[in-house]
């Protein structure tokens, strides 16, 4: 593992001391992706067990062989939307999906599948294991929205027949069978909406890769930077360990059952000023070059975190030039 990583998980510990998990049971779906590898990470080095799930469509194998030594960690190379898992975890993280625009655009029907059926059977296995779940769902099901920072009580503003529907849609109906089987079923889980995240791992290459991924590629490999627009949409990114405290908090902490919650940075940056500070922290000589903008695109992104502060105490603490000083670094040396 990296050196910038094995630093990042060793801050992780020491923010989740708090947690006693030893020997507890975790199934993460999408484990060998880029956040779901970081949650294998820290939650083998607290001393859990973990079973990782993951048809490595986008995830890589190379996130997590370093741990299939680890007698604490199984992985099992599986596609969600097909039979079930026999498995009895204590927690689920459920993560698999196919969140990068140009890889959903390209399979829009196995992204529909494994946001509905694949979550369809986790809720399933949920209720017949009574484990405790997390399932995150996404700031796209805010759609365009007209209010910032937005807060969760905001219901979206989704084209619901557009290109991107089959990843927004697909992940408002997911929070819908949740909630039922909550009320149904009195199920223990909690729903996280996720704002852009970044860091180590996240895939800069071909169609999985993702703006802040695939600015950095392009700009130490000295091509043009291709920004959709003219580049004044803006997004929040937030670093991936404050992202993984806030995953972390928000599936162990009681009182999150039955709620909805924002996961994101507060602070809203313009995509030109992103692709800018790339060019610089990489001393590129990238140019950057315009192309139209897809249909649908939301032009702004602004979490209102109000809510996870007070219920998890979550305050996103890495500024950007920090975190994407790291992600540059692990990007050259990978
Ligand atoms: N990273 C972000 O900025 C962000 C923002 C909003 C929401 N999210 C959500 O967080 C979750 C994790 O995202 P990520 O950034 O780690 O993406 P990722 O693509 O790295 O991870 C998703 C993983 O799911 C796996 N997967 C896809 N279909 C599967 C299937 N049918 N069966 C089993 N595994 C399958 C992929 O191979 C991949 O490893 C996703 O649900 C995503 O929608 C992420």
């Amino acid at each position: 593992m990296s050196d910038i990583i094995n630093s990042d998980i060793a801050t992780l510990l020491s923010d989740n001391k708090k947690f006693r998990i030893s020997d507890k049971q975790f199934l993460i779906t999408g484990g060998a992706g880029f956040l779901g590898s970081w949650l294998c990470d820290l939650l083998i080095a607290k001393n859990a067990r973990v079973y990782c799930i993951d048809n490595l469509s986008s995830g890589r194998a190379e996130n997590i062989k370093h741990l299939l030594k680890n007698k604490s960690f199984v992985f099992k190379k599986h596609d969600i939307t097909k039979n079930t898992l026999n498995v009895k975890p204590d927690y689920i993280f459920h993560l698999a999906s196919r969140p990068s625009p140009d890889d959903y655009l390209n399979n829009a029907i196995q992204t529909i599948d494994v946001n509905t059926e694949g979550t369809r059977k986790i809720l399933e296995l949920t209720r017949k294991t009574d484990a405790k779940l997390l399932f995150t769902s996404t700031s796209e099901v805010y759609g365009e929205a007209t209010v910032f920072p937005t807060p969760e009580s905001y219901y979206g503003n989704v084209n619901p027949s557009g290109p991107r529907s089959c990843y927004d849609e697909s992940k408002r109906l997911c929070e819908s069978l949740c909630m039922a089987y909550n009320r149904t079923y009195g199920l223990d889980l909690r729903i996280v909406r996720l704002f852009n995240t970044y860091g180590p791992r996240l895939r800069g290459d071909g169609n999985y890769g993702r703006a802040l991924s695939r600015f950095i590629w392009q700009s130490i490999n000295n091509q043009r930077i291709t920004i959709w627009g003219n580049g004044k949409q803006t997004r929040s990114f937030c670093y991936i360990t404050d992202m993984i405290n806030g995953l972390m908090a928000s599936l162990l902490v009681k009182r999150t059952k039955g709620e909805t919650i924002n996961l994101g940075n507060p602070k809203e940056t313009r995509i030109i000023d992103l692709a800018n500070m790339v060019i610089k922290l990489t001393d590129s000589k990238s140019e950057v070059k315009y192309l139209p903008m897809p249909d649908n695109d939301p032009r702004r992104r602004l979490p209102k975190i109000t809510k996870a502060r007070q219920i998890i105490g979550f305050t996103p603490r890495v500024k950007l030039n920090q975190g994407l000083s790291k992600t540059i670094e692990w990007q050259i040396d990978r």
